[in-house]
């Protein structure tokens, strides 16, 4: 029987009451009753430093990068949501990405992105939902090689629509969390083949 399908979860928000963070944990509810095993991660628990290249040619990649780096090699793929700043997705995630692409010394898969999917959302209490950062967060994965599906979810006005528990009120947008869970995992089996 072929091994299961593995994504890391990530958002990049590290706000305790992270609207992205909620969003996220419905999409993760799709992909893992579509067969899929799905580890959560917080950013806050890989912390690094703005990058630097002075700071890399004197120190090297932050240990904390090399684990994460690990965790990225290991998936199959990637679920993301991300904030929108300024029409941007978050400075951590693009600061953790950046990191992650650095080669680390005697790593024999020195990308942990190319051949990867990933599936990306947003949720903002704005009323564009954070659609403006997704277009840079497509953009820059792809730079990575990682492929990114079509499929993508924003969720405007977020704080109308999630309860303090990260429960979606509004159902049609938690069935949509879940087919975009469902839809990277079932994309993810058929690139396997
Ligand atoms: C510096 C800054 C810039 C922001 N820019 C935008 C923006 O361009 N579009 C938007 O929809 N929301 C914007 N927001 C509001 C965020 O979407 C909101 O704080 C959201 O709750 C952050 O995501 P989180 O709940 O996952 O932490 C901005 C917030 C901050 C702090």
């Amino acid at each position: 029987m072929a091994r299961e399908i593995h994504f890391l979860a990530f958002s990049g928000s590290t706000r305790a009451d992270s609207f992205n963070r909620m969003l996220l944990s419905h999409a993760i509810r799709g992909a893992s009753l579509r067969g899929a095993s799905v580890i959560e991660i917080h950013l806050n628990y890989f912390p690094m430093p703005l990058y630097d290249g002075d700071l890399e040619a004197a120190e090297g990649i932050p240990e904390s990068a090399i684990r994460l780096k690990a965790l990225f090699a290991g998936a199959d793929g990637f679920l993301i949501a991300s904030p929108e700043y300024n029409g941007f997705f978050s400075g951590i995630l693009k600061n953790t990405l950046d990191w992650l692409s650095r080669p680390v010394a005697g790593d024999s898969a020195p990308t942990p992105f190319r051949g990867k999917v990933a599936a990306i959302m947003a949720a903002s209490p704005g009323g564009l939902g954070g659609a403006r950062g997704l277009i840079q967060l497509r953009a820059l994965l792809s730079n990575l090689q990682v492929t990114v599906i079509p499929e993508q979810l924003t969720i405007p006005n977020a704080h109308k629509v999630f309860s303090p528990e990260g429960k979606l009120m509004d159902k049609q947008f938690e069935a949509k969390a879940r087919l975009l869970g469902a839809a990277l995992t079932a994309f993810a089996e058929k690139l396997r083949g």
